[in-house]
């Protein structure tokens, strides 16, 4: 497909996503490299939903380690159950927190990061890393963000 992303200047987010995944699934079609795929993921979602922070962590060894992002310069180790990116994969459940300063342990990559939500990526029964998504404005994730980043994440192959 052509590279580039038909952006749908919608505020209903439900919508947004509809249009963004088949989009998503184009761009991951027919290829195996999953550094180009992670990124291309973070762009997509960075490109249409203008959030602060969005990218991945990959679990290596007992820590996740940066992977492909958009956004500012973010921490590059996470120990299990440390920060919500930590707790996600220790609880093995997607985590949505309306204001990390009331989350106890957060993580501050960034002091403009307001809310977050982090879904962990399940691959033949393991978890193998996290997306995490980061707004500057309180309370901007919900069971709408979800569902269908849990669906995004689906669409990896690792
Ligand atoms: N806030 C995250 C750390 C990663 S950055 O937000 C990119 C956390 O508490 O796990």
């Amino acid at each position: 497909m052509a590279e580039d992303l038909t952006i749908v200047r919608s505020t209903d987010k439900k919508e947004q996503y509809l249009s963004l995944i088949p989009q998503i699934e184009a761009l991951l079609y027919g290829e195996a490299d999953l550094i180009a795929n992670l990124a291309n993921v973070s762009a997509a979602l960075k490109e249409q939903f203008k959030w602060f922070w969005v990218g991945f962590y990959l679990v290596k060894g007992d820590a996740l380690v940066l992977g492909p992002f958009q956004g500012p310069v973010a921490c590059t180790r996470i120990n299990k159950g440390k920060g919500v990116c930590g707790a996600a994969w220790e609880q093995a459940k997607t985590l949505t927190v309306p204001d990390v300063e009331a989350f106890p342990g957060h993580i501050a990559c960034s002091s403009l990061s307001r809310s977050e939500i982090v879904i962990p990526i399940f691959y033949n029964d393991r978890i193998v890393g996290v997306l995490d998504v980061d707004s500057e404005e309180l309370d901007q994730f919900d069971q709408t963000d979800a569902q269908y980043l849990e669906q995004i994440v689906k669409l990896l192959q690792f």
